[in-house]
């Protein structure tokens, strides 16, 4: 099918960027929200975008796109409502980081319709374009996918709906493991950050990563990893809450806090 209109759910970290993103694709974007404080932040793009509280608007979208709050239950509640007022035909996708897809397809009536996006954050810059296949996904909804992710300039790539896909399933272990070895005494914060980004040549170092994802957001997709797998490599180190990051970002450069999780 091809794309005219899509619809966001959630204008949140992700869900402005997945917005504006589509927008200067040359789309129009209807993006619902809770409430209207969050849709006025305004985009460059914002001729082609429809900010909305109203299901309703969603009627004529080819494609939506949910990004709303990592919950399951309020992604089941709002695909019960799309779902009952979407035309028929049009695709459905999640960016969920962590829950399985097929929870979502299978709420629908289209699971065959239904895939996960999985965008990185932020999605204005992040290349990746996860596309994840469920059991009941069709090659046709699979095509439309990776059509969106051409179109977006994205390298897509195509995954299995195994929890954390591809880059989590990798990058949470050895976020985890980067703090098990500062606990151990291995390196300072500044030193594992100095060494992975000379020895391996990653543009950041995995505390200055972690604080970039969040702390609280690593650890609930380590949680849900670990449920899943039942492996140490996704337990969370136990947590010492001091409310900040690795680094103090209030100067001109970070400075290593030492109290990180
Ligand atoms: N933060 C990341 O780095 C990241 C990366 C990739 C994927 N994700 C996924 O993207 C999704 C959103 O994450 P986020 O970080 O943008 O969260 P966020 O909390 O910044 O945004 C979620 C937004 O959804 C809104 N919302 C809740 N219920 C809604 C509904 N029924 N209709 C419309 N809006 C609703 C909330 O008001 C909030 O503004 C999650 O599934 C998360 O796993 C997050």
């Amino acid at each position: 099918m091809e794309i005219s209109k899509v619809g966001v759910l959630g204008c949140g970290l992700m869900g402005h960027g997945i917005t504006q993103i589509c927008a200067q694709a040359g789309w129009d974007v209807v993006v619902r929200e809770l409430d209207s404080e969050k849709l006025d932040g305004g985009d460059a793009v914002r001729g082609r975008i429809q900010p909305t509280l109203d299901y309703a608007d969603l009627t004529d979208c080819d494609l939506v796109i949910e990004a709303i709050t990592e919950d399951l239950g309020l992604k089941l509640e709002m695909w019960k409502e799309v779902d009952g007022i979407v035309k028929e035909g049009a695709t459905f996708a999640t960016n969920t980081s962590s829950l399985a897809v097929i929870d979502q397809a299978a709420s629908t009536s289209r699971p065959d319709r239904f895939c996960g996006m999985h965008f990185f954050n932020p999605a204005q810059v992040m290349p990746l374009l996860e596309v994840v296949q469920t059991v009941t996904t069709s090659d046709e909804t699979l095509e439309v996918a990776f059509g969106v992710g051409k179109r977006l300039g994205k390298t897509t790539v195509h995954a299995k709906d195994k929890t954390g896909f591809i880059v989590n399933r990798l990058l949470v272990p050895y976020m985890l493991d980067a703090i098990r070895a500062y606990e151990e005494g291995v390196g300072t914060v500044d030193q594992i950050d100095a060494a992975m980004k000379a020895g391996a040549n990653h543009p950041m170092g995995p505390f200055t990563l972690l604080d970039f994802v969040g702390l609280d957001t690593t650890k609930s997709i380590a949680d849900i990893m670990f449920d899943e797998y039942r492996e140490r490599r996704f337990a969370a180190p136990p947590t010492r809450k001091s409310g900040k990051g690795f680094y103090d970002y209030s100067g001109e450069e970070p400075v290593p806090t030492e109290l990180g999780l």
